[in-house]
């Protein structure tokens, strides 16, 4: 069992007001909130070990390097990765999938396809389209059912040996559902494509094995994770992240430059030009440090508990409708209450300290499937609890009552 009022005391934010009320916040899925460690972190190697990485030989720019490093270590064991240089630094998932984007294109040939799916997030849509337009491949959509899950049969029939590479979302932002990735990657494999994961709505929510899910690429970010903003991590196989040309060049990149001919480093420093946000890289590791002493199999359980009650009680007010209703569902809950804007709902529980997101959350196709302008979107972390829901549930029922 997780002692959730501890969790929430080492959360500084979390006891703060809002509109003269206690905040609740429920927007987790936008960015989660960061505990003293983390803070911690940051302001300690700005006052104690600022220096730049794998530059210098003097003292600080070698203690930075070792713990820019050991973050790196870190990151590799939380996710299973095999070997330490599959782990790049990005400036988040956007960053990493549009690495992997603008790379892969110089595989393509016209006549090729990516098949992505209807439920993506923006960043794993657009990167593809251009993409695409860029090396004259085609873009192929899995639509997806009335409860929020891919269409795998369709997905099956798209595969084909024309397919060079899937990139799908793990968990959808906009309708919670768990995708089955671990089918997808396996059927995608068996045509010879490769598969990119977004796992940005995953990484602290579910357990990771990347050698046991066999994934190309997986890509997340540290702030969803209760990390710093401006970090990202791109997951890759060893063979491929060799065989992709740079994404951005400078220094650090290069092993040797003349103007006859440069030269680029190892991984994972060829995918790291310029200097990477280090004190958040060194404070993402306190993030991981603290999702590990919580245990994520944990982190899930207590999650789903929430989901479930928060569901329940959502589905008491009448003229709800939930989208994404699958069996396997994270803790996202979109909803809209019938003749309500969504948005209406958002300011009226944001005057009683309530925080949630609305709108189409990056994924304008999902809305368009359902023929809806948006949604209201609660999504919960490990130290949300039930007494918030409650607070949560009232606060719609009054924005219903006053909006009616
Ligand atoms: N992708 C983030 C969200 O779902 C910003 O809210």
């Amino acid at each position: 069992m997780l002692d959730v009022s501890k969790i929430r005391s080492q959360f500084p934010i979390l006891s703060r007001k809002v509109n003269g009320q206690n905040l609740v916040y429920f927007d987790n899925g936008a960015t989660t909130q960061k505990p003293q460690i983390v803070i911690d972190a940051e302001s300690k190697y700005y006052a104690n070990q600022n220096s730049n990485v794998h530059r210098g030989v003097h003292f600080l720019s070698g203690l930075a390097t070792d713990k820019f490093e050991e973050s790196r270590n870190t990151i590799q064991n939380f996710i299973g990765a095999k070997h330490k240089h599959e782990i790049i630094f990005t400036k988040g998932t956007t960053d990493s999938i549009n690495l992997v984007a603008s790379g892969f294109k110089t595989f393509l040939n016209k006549g090729d396809e990516i098949i992505i799916s209807e439920q993506e997030h923006h960043s794993n849509i657009v990167p593809w389209q251009i993409c695409c337009e860029q090396s004259g491949s085609n873009l192929k959509v899995i639509p997806i059912l009335d409860n929020g899950e891919m269409d795998m049969d369709f997905f099956y029939n798209l595969l084909s040996e024309n397919t060079k590479l899937v990139a799908v979302s793990h968990i959808s932002n906009a309708l919670g559902t768990i995708n089955n990735v671990e089918k997808i990657i396996e059927k995608s494999h068996s045509v010879g494509a490769k598969v990119l994961i977004d796992g940005a709505q995953a990484a602290s929510h579910i357990s990771l094995n990347m050698q046991k899910l066999d994934a190309d690429f997986y890509c997340f970010s540290a702030h969803k994770m209760f990390g710093p903003t401006g970090v990202g991590i791109l997951y890759g196989k060893e063979d491929i992240l060799n065989a992709l040309p740079p994404y951005q060049s400078g220094g650090e990149m290069i092993k040797e430059v003349s103007f006859s001919g440069t030269t680029y480093a190892d991984l994972p420093h060829k995918f790291e030009a310029g200097t990477p946000n280090i004190s958040g890289v060194v404070a993402f590791k306190s993030a991981i440090d603290f999702i590990s002493n919580l245990e994520v199999n944990k982190i899930a359980k207590y999650e789903e508990e929430l989901l479930q009650y928060a569901t329940s009680e959502l589905l008491k007010i009448e003229g709800v409708r939930i989208y994404g209703t699958s069996k396997k569902k994270s803790a996202i809950i979109s909803f809209n209450l019938e003749g309500l804007h969504p948005y209406d709902i958002g300011m009226i529980v944001d005057k009683m300290g309530i925080a949630i997101r609305t709108g189409h959350h990056c994924a304008q196709p999902i809305m368009e499937r359902f023929n809806i302008p948006g949604t209201v979107r609660i999504s919960l972390a490990v130290y949300n609890t039930k007494e918030e829901i409650d607070l949560c549930i009232n606060a719609i029922k009054k924005a219903k009552i006053m909006l009616s």
